[in-house]
Formats: structure tokens, sequence, C-alpha cells
């Protein structure tokens, strides 16, 4: 295994997830298998892991590095936007511990085809599952400039959205725009990296974030993914969420914050009339980020930030 298949703050997702023998575990982005293997060794000799991803390859991935696990595994292609009813399918409710580690995995960025790394050849489609929804040169094709520069300010927080977007729709319109490394060429051209920047990331880093959250609609998904997770958890069970943006983070941050509340009203009121009872309490008082030791052992944690969080039992009337 390379340095970037290995898991992400995994010895901290064992400890706070605290699976043992007998959990119902679901891992909503099995990718290569990397957590979902040491939550089934934390969990065995009884416990059963199901294991989504939207991604064909990462499930075909999943099935060779977990087959030692037997019928303790079962693996579905699915968007984790459906996690409660794939959970209910499976004979996985109620849920001991749910897992998300969003975004990109290693398998997806080193194969060419799919066009999320600069350097790719192959046109940038960018979408986990390639049977759904559009692939990221469709969605240039289809944006105006305009739109492409919402996309990459609102997903990629690209300070030189505007720029970027003007390159990019005249690179496509004289036909300079096929490759994923074209794009990469050309946003480079675009906005040349100064000072501190040079050198240290790609120019494109922001606009290749941008567009594959926007084809993978990523912040629309993890709503109902997060609520999904909290109906299928039993009392007790926990949920962790580790993110590498902070349009995500902050998406988590706020369903927990508002499920481990009595009543959301805003402004308080002196007497409660919405009913919302805490459902959620935070562990470790927010977020858990990786040690010196662990960005140095693997350079794609660096921006990792978890949150976990224990459902707590209905209050009794
Ligand atoms: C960071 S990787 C997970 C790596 C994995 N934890 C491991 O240790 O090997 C994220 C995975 O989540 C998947 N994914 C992202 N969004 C998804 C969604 N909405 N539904 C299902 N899978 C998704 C991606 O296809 C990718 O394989």
């Amino acid at each position: 295994m390379g340095e970037g298949h290995l898991p992400v703050l995994v010895e901290e997702v064992l400890a706070l997830l605290d699976v043992g023998s007998g959990s119902s575990i679901a891992d909503c982005t099995v990718g290569g298998g990397g957590h979902a293997e040491r939550l089934l060794e934390a969990s065995s000799p009884d416990g059963r892991l199901l294991g989504i991803d939207a991604d064909r390859a990462a499930i075909a991935e999943a099935q060779r590095a977990l087959a030692r696990f037997g019928a303790r595994v079962v693996l579905r292609q699915a968007n984790f936007s459906d996690l409660y009813d794939v959970a209910g399918d499976a004979g996985f409710l109620p849920l001991d511990a749910v897992l998300f580690d969003l975004g990109l995995s290693s398998y997806q960025l080193a194969d060419p085809q799919r066009g999320f790394s600069f350097a790719a050849d192959a046109p940038p489609d960018m979408r986990f599952d390639e049977e759904r929804g559009i692939s990221a040169l469709e969605l240039i094709d289809r944006s105006s400039e305009r739109e492409l520069a919402g996309i990459l300010a609102a997903f990629g927080e690209e300070r030189r959205a505007r720029r970027i977007a003007k390159a990019i729709v005249a690179a496509r319109a004289q036909g300079r725009l096929m490759s994923a490394a074209d794009l990469a060429r050309v946003v480079a051209d675009a906005v040349p990296a100064r000072g501190a920047d040079a050198g240290r990331i790609n120019a494109a880093t922001r606009t290749f974030q941008a567009l594959r959250i926007a084809v993978n609609r990523e912040l629309e998904v993890l709503p109902p993914a997060l609520s999904g997770a909290l109906a299928a958890l039993r009392p007790g069970g926990r949920l962790a969420v580790i993110s590498y943006h902070s349009g995500e983070d902050r998406i988590v941050k706020r369903f927990i914050a508002r499920e481990s509340r009595d009543c959301v009203e805003e402004p308080l009121p002196p007497v409660c009339t919405c009913g919302h009872r805490a459902q959620l309490r935070s562990l470790r008082r927010g977020i858990v980020t990786p040690t010196a030791a662990e960005i140095s052992r693997n350079r794609r944690s660096r921006s990792a930030r978890m949150r976990v969080a224990v459902k707590l039992a209905p209050a009794s009337a």
C-alpha cells in the first residue's frame, strides 16, 4: 500500500466509535476498505459491516480487500444519502456505529481515466458514480462564464474565480480543453502562482475541488445522509464524520449542534413550542485533528477534521 491509501485518523476512529464483538457498523464511504478493515478487526469475531460507496470500482476494490471477513461484510453501491433504506434492506438496523470519510479516495485520484488529477490525459469526469449525473467537462460546457465563476467561488473558495472562469470558457470555445491536464494548464496560465504559493500547491487545486463538489452534489447529499445516520443509530450508537474542506465541515458542525439542542427556535423562547428534543451529544467537544506524526506519514490527512457524536436515549415523557 502506498502512503495515499492509509486510512485517515484511524486510531481515533476506532477509539471513538467504540465498536466490539456483535457491533452493527456502516462505513458509508468504504473506498479501498482501509477503515473498514480495522473496524472489522476491532469487532471480531462476529461484528458486521455494511460498506457503501457510490463508486463501482471502489466496491470492487473493497470486495477484494475485505474478502477474508466473509459474510461479516455486505457491500452496496449506493449514494450515502440513501443510508437508512440501504441499511434497512441489508438487515443492519439499528446501527451501533456510522462512519463517513468524505471526498475522494487515493484510488480515484490515481486512476487517470477518471480525470480527478492534474496530470490526467483523460477528460475531467470527476463523478464518483459514473452512471449518474454529468461529468465535470459537461458541466463546463453547459455553464455560462458567470455560473462557472459562481461554482469556483462557492465550492472552491477561489478568490480569482472570475478570471479562471473566463479562461476556461475561452479555452473550451477554442477547442483547447480536452483533458484534465489541459484544464490544469489553462488555470495555471490564467493565475500564475506568486510568492509563497509558487510550487506549494497546484494553481488548479481549488478549481478541481470546486468542480468535483459540484458534479457529485457533495454539499447537497450530506444533510440527508446525516439525518439518515441519526435515524439508523440505536441509542448509545456513535457517528463519526471526517471532512476535508470547510464547506462540508460546516454542515456537519451545524447538524450536530442542532441535534444536540432541546429547542431549536431562534431566539430561544421562555417556553419551547417547537418540540425538538436533543438526540445527539458531541464527543471530544468538537473537532479531532491528525497528530503531527500522522500528517508526516500521510500528507492527505493534513486537512482532515473529524466530528464524533453519540445518540441519546429518548427522553422519558
Ligand atoms: C476518502 S474515500 C474513503 C476511503 C476509505 N475510508 C478507506 O479507508 O479506504 C471517500 C469515498 O467516498 C465515496 N463517496 C463520496 N461521496 C459519496 C456519496 N455521496 N455516497 C457514497 N459514496 C461516496 C467516494 O467514492 C470514495 O470512494
